[in-house]
């Protein structure tokens, strides 16, 4: 079991005095310390500063940041400033900026914006992440290195262009190879020559808007060389930083279900996992915890960092509400639930210029230290202190695994047809919303755990696993035969890891597994459902609804309505060794979902706890403890029956765990129980 690398629960966040006079240093040490905090991240976006020209780099300012917080006992998450370039870098060798999706060269400006594939920008980053390292990487408090700041953006550039062809050769070997792979007779686009492939973007085999290609196995193709060649800048980073620092940890912030990079692969190359979540005022509380816990799963379980959360507004939504009174302290202690080690903010102090200066920060610009923010900050900071290093190193024990797939989430979204409607994060989140309502725990997986692997939960949900790679099928299969429970739905088991059908009758590999066959997908008019009768219970599908034909599976649901597939199945089960696979072929709603989860919760004794709507239950496990985090995530009292808990001391909250408990909005108790 790998632990934190941290020897301390960090609590601190992004903080950029280089855009404030160092007369106020003092005076964010003095606050910041007062809050409880403990940890600064620093040297986000100073590339300009830190290398005035090619040929001068500066470290003065930097060299006094380190030193303030040295001196105020500050850990430092140390970034490498590289996600933004300098205008002088640009200026000179404009190969460094990105080609868009129209083709046009950008020109100095805004941040994420460098070419992965430059060679200048490769050198000159590595370089400073070089230099960064020799410089700082043996200070104490260096606790961890940030590399660049949430990658992600494609560039369509001729060095992309180059280096996609390099990448191709190396994994089709000829030209036949890939014809045949990218499915080319189609539409006359037959390569004789490889010099002869360009990046899919508008000006090539862009389809839309949604930048869909017409070759769907080279747009997934183009995409897994994008995520590898910004995941290459990282590695020439972190080997820059490991000639002089062989052990503080690397990471960098990733985004949740942020579509354009592979995180699973991404997080072989880090140390933690850190990521930055940012909700909006609406955003359902299952899909902040979703998204906590597909952090979580990129390394397997392991504890992440929670790198970045606003204390209360961001600036760059449509509608960038202020948390409530609470609301930090309820996301936070979420975070944590869901296996966060480290509470961090974007920012510390409010800045006075430039696109962000109505984020909101710890220190505002009232510039004093009695505000709301600072209140709040303050008391989570004093329990942070004093039950931190409890808190941290908790497992989370899941019995069911969620697949998440960035392969499968480009496949489904290149797919021209059956729905537009049908988007990959809204079909995993369905699924996971149904054991969040239940408060049953979920683990995001990838689609490579080998059957054994799979073996650690009772049930193994794979919603729209529209793209089979090669060994996925068989693992599943044999998870199954040994007692699993499998469910899948419409639009699984379609197509190979070229993105091209899997023929013989949807789902294909599944097709044996789950005894059945779908011949058509019909596609539903928006805002519309076809009656699904599912047990005692009307509900309903909407989006797709296959049209398919038992081989042995039992219907467990069938269409109502007048259609002509009224009375044939919608949800099925079979019995295939001694486990089961589920096959819903269609997009269910709410009370469906409940119905199927309510039933693999019996079936399975899986583990639950009934809540209000805005309760979570939550649960982390210690060697000698599990603590139970009871969150209001909702902005009203909530009573909650907590007899199975009674008597339990509580590690935060009111003395011993009563029959009932009454959350305050936004309240929450942790429960310790010993085991
Ligand atoms: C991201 C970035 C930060 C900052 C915040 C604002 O997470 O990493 O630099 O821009 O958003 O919410
Ligand atoms: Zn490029």
């Amino acid at each position: 079991m790998t632990q934190t690398p941290f020897k301390q629960f960090l609590f601190g966040g992004d903080y950029n005095p280089e855009q404030w006079p160092k007369e106020i240093w003092a005076e964010d040490m003095q606050i910041l310390t007062d809050v409880h905090m403990n940890e600064a991240t620093i040297n986000v976006f100073s590339w300009a500063q830190l290398q005035p020209s090619e040929e001068t780099y500066d470290f003065s300012t930097l060299d006094a940041i380190v030193e303030t917080l040295t001196r105020a006992n500050f850990d430092i998450v140390l970034a490498t400033s590289t996600a933004a370039l300098p205008a002088w870098l640009v200026t000179r060798y404009p190969e460094v900026t990105r080609t868009d999706y129209e083709g046009r060269r950008a020109r100095f400006g805004g941040r994420h914006n460098a070419c992965p594939s430059s060679p200048i920008f490769r050198f000159y980053g590595a370089k400073l992440a070089g230099k960064l390292a020799e410089r700082y990487g043996h200070l104490k408090n260096v606790v961890c290195w940030h590399i660049s700041n949430e990658y992600g953006g494609y560039c369509y550039c001729d060095n992309c262009a180059a280096a996609f062809r390099v990448w191709l050769r190396q994994k089709y070997g000829t030209l036949d190879a890939l014809n045949n792979a990218w499915y080319t007779h189609f539409w006359s686009h037959t390569f004789y020559d490889w010099s002869e492939i360009v990046p899919p973007n508008a000006l090539s085999d862009g389809i839309n808007h949604d930048h869909n290609v017409v070759l769907s196995g080279m747009g997934i193709d183009w995409r897994r060389f994008q995520s590898e060649a910004l995941l290459q800048n990282l590695k020439d980073e972190k080997a820059a930083i490991r000639q002089y620092d062989p052990d503080t940890p690397i990471t960098t912030n990733m985004m949740g279900t942020f579509k354009d990079l592979d995180y699973f692969q991404w997080a072989k190359e880090l140390d933690i996992v850190s990521w930055d979540s940012y909700p909006a005022y609406n955003t359902p509380h299952s899909e902040v915890a979703m998204r906590h816990d597909l952090m979580r799963g990129l390394k397997g379980g392991q504890p992440f960092m929670l790198m970045e959360q606003t204390p209360s507004q961001q600036n760059w939504q449509a509608y960038n509400a202020t948390k409530r009174p609470g609301q930090m302290r309820a996301l936070s202690f979420q975070a944590i639930a869901h296996g966060a080690d480290t509470i961090q903010y974007f920012q510390l102090r409010q800045g006075r210029g430039g696109t962000e200066k109505f984020h909101s920060a710890v220190i505002s610009h009232a510039d004093h230290d009695e505000t709301r923010i600072i209140r709040e900050t303050r008391a989570l900071g004093s329990e942070l202190a004093k039950v931190g290093p409890q808190l941290m190193n908790g497992r989370i024990q899941a019995k069911v695994g969620l697949i998440f797939d960035w392969d499968n989430y480009w496949s489904l979204e290149y797919s021209s047809g059956p729905s537009v409607s049908l988007t990959y994060v809204d079909q995993i989140k369905r699924y996971y919303a149904a054991f969040y309502r239940q408060n049953t725990a979920v683990d995001m997986i990838p689609t490579d755990l080998s059957a054994d692997q799979l073996a650690r939960y009772d049930v193994i949900a794979a919603p729209v696993l529209i793209m089979v790679k090669p060994g996925v099928s068989e693992a599943i299969h044999q998870y199954v035969k040994n007692g699993g429970v499998f469910i899948t739905t419409c639009m699984s088991g379609i197509n190979d890891e070229h993105d091209n059908v899997i023929m013989g009758g949807y789902p294909g590999p599944f097709r044996d597994l789950c005894g059945l066959w779908a011949e058509e997908i019909d596609a539903l008019p928006p805002h519309t459902a076809v009656p699904v009768q599912f047990g005692d219970t009307k509900t309903g599908g909407s989006i797709v609804a296959n049209v398919s034909h038992l081989e042995g599976a039992e219907t467990i649901a069938a269409y109502g309505g007048a259609d002509y597939y009224a009375n044939t199945p919608a949800v099925t089960v079979n019995t295939y060794g001694t486990g089961q696979a589920y096959y819903v072929g269609t997009v269910l709603d709410t009370a469906g979902m409940d119905v199927l989860v309510d039933r693999l919760i019996q079936d399975e004794h899986l583990d639950h706890f009934t809540t209000p709507t805005d309760v979570e239950l939550t649960t982390r496990h210690y060697p000698d403890y599990a603590l139970h985090f009871l969150i209001n995530n909702g902005n009203q009292a909530e009573t909650v029956d907590t007899s199975r808990f009674a008597g339990m001391p509580t590690l935060i909250g009111d003395g011993p765990v009563q029959a009932t408990t009454e959350l305050a909005p936004y309240g929450l108790i942790v429960i310790q129980e010993t085991k």
